[in-house]
């Protein structure tokens, strides 16, 4: 099993021996390993179940460390990342040769972020490597916003958890690369497109397709519990689902005559709702009920990022 602790030190060594180390960020937990070392990345695909044409996300502390692994940050790159990191934003950008084919499923950009959380930028800080890391979560399951979520799953195959509490966001950082020097969205996520644009000016969201992993990570089923989850009108649903033991998934409104109701956000805040999304599922999923139901939310804000995820849960 693995040591769930705060000792920064202990991730060092096992991140320094090539091996894997699970860590806290502000959208969610992530599965790290030096991500120059390509047998290091290797068992983050491994571990993770993950296919190899599914590139990982490179974390590191600071712009100038970023230097390092990429040979230019364009205008609009760089003033989204004085913006916004450290914090929910990943950006593609153009890799120098240090970072192996396998982080980057051999494209030539690499998806780089610097977290928003005190103990993993003193890990990274402390280490003269970044760290690729996708969600540490099995894939094609939820992703992990505590270390016990963490521990539940890959507790057999992990070592070290490093415990930074709950994600503060709850949902995965928001994904910008530029298609002939338009700014595109290739994943919501954790940062408002409303905030974006406030920096940039107005981007594209990429539409996503089902097959095609290039437009990366986006596979349709993801993100998603054991049982079926289904998402409409949550009144019409339960008429619909009346012999079933039923778990209901709501947005603001409370489902008293049901097996298992979570709430997402009373009050109807979105980044609340975001918050609590993964660990909303999971729970639901492992409650004993036989069915979600659930619906979308109002697609401000995070409303956005939640109802993609929503949508790959219930696909
Ligand atoms: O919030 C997050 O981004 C979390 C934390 C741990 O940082 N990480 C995360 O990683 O969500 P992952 O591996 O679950 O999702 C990374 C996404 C995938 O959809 C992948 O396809 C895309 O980023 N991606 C990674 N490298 C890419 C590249 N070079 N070009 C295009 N997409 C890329
Ligand atoms: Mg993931």
């Amino acid at each position: 099993m693995s040591t769930i602790g705060q000792n920064i030190t202990s991730a060092k060594t096992i991140l320094q021996q090539a091996k894997i180390v699970a860590i806290p960020t502000e959208t969610v937990y992530g599965l790290a390993g030096n991500a120059l070392d390509v047998i290091a990345v290797a068992q983050i695909f491994s571990v993770k179940k993950r296919p190899s044409f599914d590139p990982l996300i490179v974390h590191t502390h600071s712009i100038e460390a970023l230097k390092n692994f990429v040979t230019e940050i364009p205008k609009q790159a760089l003033q989204l990342a004085q913006a916004f990191w450290p914090g929910p934003l990943t950006l593609l950008l153009p890799k120098k040769n240090n970072i192996p084919d396998l982080v980057t499923s051999g494209l030539d950009r690499v998806a780089v972020r610097i977290p928003n959380h005190p103990l993993t930028l003193e890990l990274l800080q402390s280490l003269d490597f970044p760290l690729a890391a996708p969600s540490a979560n099995p894939f094609g399951y939820i992703s992990p916003t505590t270390a016990q979520h963490v521990a539940d799953q890959l507790g057999n195959e992990v070592e070290y958890i490093l415990d930074g509490g709950a994600c503060t966001i709850g949902v995965e950082s928001t994904i910008v690369g530029w298609e002939n020097n338009i700014p595109t969205v290739m994943r919501v996520g954790g940062l408002s497109i409303e905030e974006i644009e406030r920096v940039i000016g107005p981007v594209n969201i990429q539409a996503v397709s089902s097959s095609n992993p290039a437009a990366p990570g986006m596979l349709k089923s993801h993100y998603a519990p054991r049982i079926p989850m289904i998402e409409g009108n949550i009144e019409e649903l339960i008429t619909q689902h009346a012999s079933k033991k039923i778990a209901v998934l709501s947005f603001q409104k409370a489902y008293p005559s049901v097996y298992k109701n979570y709430i997402l956000s009373a009050k109807g805040d979105t980044t609340e709702a975001a918050q609590h999304l993964f660990a909303a599922m999971r729970e639901l999923d492992t409650c004993g009920a036989e069915v979600i139901l659930t619906e979308y939310v109002p697609a401000t804000g995070l409303g956005l990022a939640i109802n993609d995820r929503l949508k790959r849960a219930c696909a």
